[in-house]
């Protein structure tokens, strides 16, 4: 009798979703987040299949190559089996066609942080997602409840907010809006533990949690580089074993890319100019005019081989 129950709730037209989890989940974009975001979904075994779609083959190419390193990379570390790892690969669809997506319980969005780019993308989801999907962006600093809007389904949309690396870090944050429906959250929040993570709750503010903590303590290192207070290094020795951060905060900001800091900071500074805590350094804006994007582009305040920090520049 139980076994007919899902059956019976699909032909009345309910989600093939369960207390158990999303049978099939999709991830939009395999960029620094999203690939990660990806494999740890597969990596998890929580879903029949995940669907990484992105629109042009060649960043879908480069998706799949730091997913498979990454894999590649937790498998000689003895992390887990080259069984398991085939297995991850394995649940992975590969896609350009948007249309794969049409009948996933859940996808989270990971593309770059545009929102004229993420109201066509909401637009489209819309219309060619079934009625119950759930949509999830994994924005920094954009608006959530902006994007639900463009989506037509302000009720089942939420904000999950992974960290870089997100193989290893523990953190998801989970956002609702005003609208978001308090059952669909639960799903969402439920999720984050069943990839082997760790949720937390925040409303729609800028920075959620972490990020409103985390991005002025970085601007301010930056604003004593601009002062001359004391060098790049000193301040992130300082902060690694004075405050036994495990990263000082410029090495940090190189890391998770120049450009993504200023994209945050000049967007909160349009929204909340009255904010003080929401400050622009100098310096940062000069390496981003200069193409010095930090561990992305080979060299920030740091030097970069890959993912190795070198000495300051
Ligand atoms: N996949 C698989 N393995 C990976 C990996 C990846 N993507 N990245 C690193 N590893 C492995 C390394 O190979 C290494 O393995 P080993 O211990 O067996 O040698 C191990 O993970 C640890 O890596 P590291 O040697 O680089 O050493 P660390 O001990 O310094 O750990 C770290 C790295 C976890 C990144 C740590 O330095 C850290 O926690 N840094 C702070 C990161 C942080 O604050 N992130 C949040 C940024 S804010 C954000 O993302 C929000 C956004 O909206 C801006």
């Amino acid at each position: 009798m139980f076994r007919k129950f899902p059956q019976l709730m699909q032909r009345r037209g309910f989600s093939s979703t369960t207390s158990a989890g999303f049978d099939k989940v999709g991830v939009i974009g395999l960029g620094l987040m999203g690939h990660g975001i990806c494999q740890v979904a597969a990596a998890s075994g929580a879903h029949q299949s995940v669907i990484a779609y992105e629109q042009e083959q060649r960043f879908l190419d480069s998706g799949k190559d730091r997913i498979f390193k990454s894999i590649d990379k937790l498998v000689q570390k003895e992390k887990i089996t080259a069984t398991k790892a085939e297995e991850s690969m394995n649940s992975i669809t590969f896609t350009t066609d948007v249309d794969a997506l049409q009948d996933t319980d859940f996808i989270v969005e990971a593309v770059i942080e545009n929102m004229d780019l993420k109201r066509d993308l909401y637009t489209s989801l819309g219309n060619i997602c079934k009625p119950e999907t759930i949509f999830a962006s994994n924005t920094s600093s954009l608006s959530i409840t902006e994007m639900s809007e463009f989506s037509g389904r302000e009720e089942n949309f939420v904000g999950v907010h992974f960290f870089n690396p997100v193989q290893l870090m523990k953190l998801v944050e989970v956002i609702r809006t005003e609208k978001t429906d308090p059952e669909v959250f639960q799903k969402a929040y439920d999720w984050v533990g069943q990839i082997g993570k760790v949720a937390v709750s925040c409303g729609d503010t800028p920075g959620f949690i972490v990020n409103r903590l985390l991005v002025p303590s970085l601007m301010q290192a930056l604003l004593m580089v601009d002062r001359q207070d004391a060098t790049v290094k000193d301040i992130d020795i300082s902060m690694q074993l004075g405050a036994g951060h495990p990263m000082g905060p410029i090495h940090l900001a190189d890391y998770i890319g120049l450009d993504t800091c200023l994209f945050i900071v000049q967007g909160w500074i349009e929204k909340y100019p009255d904010e003080p805590s929401f400050a622009l350094p100098g310096c940062l804006v000069e390496k981003v005019n200069a193409g010095e994007l930090g561990r992305k582009s080979g060299k920030g305040f740091y030097h970069w081989d890959g993912d190795k920090r070198g000495d300051p520049v």
